[in-house]
C-alpha cells in the first residue's frame, strides 16, 4: 500500500465477509472505476454477531473467493485472522451513531458497534481513498457515513445498487441457508416492498402501507416479520418531510434465516 501511495495511486477498499457472490463482484467493479488499485478485505467479523446469531455457520469459501477476486482483477486481498484483528489486549471500540438506533439496531443491539469498529480498523489498515458498500445493507451505509463524517475519516464512501436474482431476491451470502421451499417464498420480500413503494407514490397513508405489507409477507409464508418501515432516505428518521427521498426497509424471517431488503420511494408529487 505504501508503494502505491508513493507512486501516487489511489486506493479503493471493498470490505466483505467473504462467501462472495455477484453482488460483491459488482462492488469490485465499482471500486475499479473509482480508484487505481482495489483492495478487497475478507473478514467474518465476530464483534458484529450476537452470541445467538450465525457466526459459527456463516458461509465460508476462501478458495472460491480468491478465484472470483482474481477473475475480477482485484489488486490485493486482505484477509486477517481474528487474532490479528482482535488480539487479547484489544479494548477500544467505536460506538455507532444515531443512524444505528432502531430498525436493525433494535433487533441486533450491538451489531452496528461491531460494524463501525471493524470498518474503522479496516480503513486505518488499508488507508483507502474510497470504500464501496452495497445498498443492500442500507442502514449499515447510513451508520458508516456518520462514522466517516463524525470522526473526520479521510475517505469517501460510495453506495452501490443492490444486485438481484431474476425473481427480485437481493443477493446475500445468507441466501445459501434457504431450503428450496423457503427460496421459493423469498422473492415475496422484494415484491412486497416494491408494491409498498408504489403505494407511497399513490399517496396511501404510511401506516396502511406498512400494515398491509406485514400481512402480505405473513401470507406469502414468512414466519416472522421484524419490521417494514418507511423512513427518510438520508437520516433514516421516521419523521419525513414532504418532497424528501424516502426508503422502505424490511426484515423478515424464513425459518431460521433472516432476510433484509430495502427500496427507494418517492412521495407523491
Ligand atoms: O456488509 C458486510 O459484509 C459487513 O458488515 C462489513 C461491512 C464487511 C463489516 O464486517
Amino acid at each position: 500500500m505504501a508503494d502505491w501511495r508513493r507512486a501516487g495511486k489511489t486506493i479503493a477498499l471493498v470490505p466483505t465477509m467473504g462467501a462472495l457472490h455477484p453482488g460483491h463482484i459488482s462492488l469490485v467493479r465499482q471500486a475499479k472505476e473509482n480508484a487505481d488499485k482495489v483492495v478487497v478485505s475478507i473478514f467474518v467479523n465476530p464483534t458484529q454477531f450476537a452470541p445467538h446469531e450465525d457466526l459459527a455457520r456463516y458461509p465460508r469459501d476462501e478458495a472460491g473467493d480468491l478465484a472470483k477476486l482474481s477473475e475480477a482483477e482485484a489488486d490485493l486481498v486482505w484477509s486477517p485472522s481474528v487474532d490479528e484483528m482482535y488480539p487479547a489486549v484489544f479494548s477500544t471500540s467505536v460506538k455507532a451513531g444515531s443512524a444505528a438506533a432502531d430498525l436493525e439496531g433494535a433487533f441486533r443491539p450491538h451489531h452496528f458497534d461491531g460494524v463501525a469498529t471493524v470498518c474503522a480498523k479496516l480503513f486505518n489498515q488499508v488507508t483507502p481513498d474510497v470504500a464501496i458498500f452495497g445498498e443492500k445493507d442500507y442502514q449499515q451505509l447510513a451508520v458508516l457515513r456518520q462514522l466517516v463524517d463524525d470522526l473526520n475519516m479521510p475517505l469517501r464512501l460510495i453506495a452501490a445498487p443492490t444486485v438481484r436474482e431474476k425473481d427480485g431476491l437481493a443477493l446475500s451470502s445468507r441466501n445459501a441457508y434457504l431450503s428450496e421451499k423457503e427460496r421459493a417464498i423469498a422473492p415475496a420480500l422484494y415484491a412486497t416492498i416494491s408494491e409498498a413503494a408504489a403505494q407511497v407514490a399513490a399517496g396511501t397513508p404510511f401506516t396502511v402501507i406498512t400494515t398491509d405489507a406485514t400481512a402480505h409477507l405473513a401470507e406469502a409464508g414468512f414466519t416472522k416479520v421484524d419490521y417494514v418501515e418507511i423512513r427518510d432516505a438520508a437520516t433514516l428518521s421516521a419523521v419525513v418531510s414532504p418532497g424528501k427521498p424516502l426508503r422502505i426497509l424490511a426484515a423478515a424471517w424464513l425459518g431460521k434465516t433472516r432476510l433484509i431488503d430495502n427500496i427507494a420511494a418517492a412521495s407523491p408529487s
